[in-house]
């Protein structure tokens, strides 16, 4: 049976408890990780009765065998381990009400608390989350880390004024409005595929940022549709690395929109050693380096979550590289 998730109290912790669920981990991690992105972070109650097959784990190829922190998950997942994960430290402030599915969300502007004498600036968001139209109804750790950034750096190293901005998979829209929110005068494009429209536009009204944030369909390795800008000056991604089929797509779209001067900034979560196809899909048309100046990379990073900038490597270089 389900039990009440709460972290986000509108989802659920599910306890494995057929051999069957846990038969295809791959499978099992998407599912788990949609039902519940905070899972990793939290306690556990011991699992009965879950335990992977040899003839499962002969069939998982190489590229697709369960990384350290799924033998961790797993451990959690069978009881014998419990996670109380640092990460929660570093998400915004969250309190989601039953009463109209409104999850709030609030956060700190400063690096360092201590200088504003106890009194701390903050920026508060409301979303509306719901699982139904997909995995991006929900607001994933990767996004909030995103949008944690932005709001600690828009006033100095990310200046977002007068930029034009697309998310890409935004999902309930979060990293976009944190942007429109923090900056009137940036222009922010939310995009995802057709069952997010819904919910990103309600989030946007919600916000009251109609003036400066438009939820807008963008499906990867489509044509890019004439309601986004071709080539904006900051692309912004979050947890859009999950899918395999999609990781060419997501390629496509991501040099379609950007030319060497876009600003990229991809949070990116490991899940699966298979991600290593999308890092080598993106080498033929990107460079990344990791963002250094973010006061709690340290601690994400510890739970495979990593923030990237990525540039486009101009064309000619582009053919060269693949001589
Ligand atoms: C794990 S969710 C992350 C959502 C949000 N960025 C966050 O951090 O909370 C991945 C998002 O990518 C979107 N997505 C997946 N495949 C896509 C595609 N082919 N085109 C556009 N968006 C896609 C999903 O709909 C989903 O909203």
């Amino acid at each position: 049976m389900p039990t009440e998730n709460p972290i986000l109290p509108n989802t659920c912790f599910v306890r494995l408890n057929t051999v069957q669920t846990y038969a295809i981990p791959e499978l099992a991690h998407e599912k788990l990780d949609a039902l519940n992105p905070l899972r990793h972070l939290i306690d556990c109650s011991p699992i009965q009765d879950v335990k992977p097959t040899t003839e499962t784990k002969s069939n998982i190829d190489s590229d697709t065998q369960i990384t350290e922190g799924d033998q961790e998950d797993e451990e959690i997942l069978r009881g014998s381990k419990k996670s109380k994960s640092e990460l929660l430290s570093v998400l915004p402030h969250q309190h989601f009400s039953e009463s109209d599915g409104v999850l709030d969300l609030t956060f700190s502007l400063s690096l360092n608390k201590h200088l504003q004498g106890g009194k701390e600036p903050q920026v508060s968001i409301r979303l509306i989350v719901d699982a139904a139209p997909g995995c991006g109804g929900i607001a994933w750790p990767a996004g909030q880390i995103l949008s944690s950034y932005l709001t600690q750096t828009y006033q100095t190293t990310t200046s977002l004024s007068n930029k034009t901005i697309i998310e890409l998979g935004s999902g309930t829209g979060l990293v976009g409005l944190i942007a429109g929110k923090l900056d009137p005068l940036c222009t922010t494009y939310i995009t995802d595929q057709a069952p997010l429209l819904d919910i990103m536009r309600k989030n946007v009204l919600l916000n009251v940022l109609e003036d400066n944030v438009k939820a807008v369909e963008l499906n990867w390795g489509e044509p890019v549709p004439s309601t986004v800008p071709s080539k904006p000056d900051i692309i912004l991604a979050a947890d859009c690395v999950y899918f395999e089929p999609a990781f060419p797509l997501l390629v496509q779209t991501l040099a379609d929109l950007s030319d060497p001067s876009t600003l990229i900034l991809f949070c990116y979560k490991k899940r699966r050693k298979a991600d290593k196809r999308f890092f080598s899909l993106l080498k033929k048309k990107f460079t990344w380096a990791e963002v250094m100046d973010d006061p709690n990379r340290g601690i994400y990073n510890r739970e495979a979550i990593t923030l990237l900038s990525l540039r486009k490597i101009p064309e000619k270089n582009q053919v060269e590289k693949r001589k």
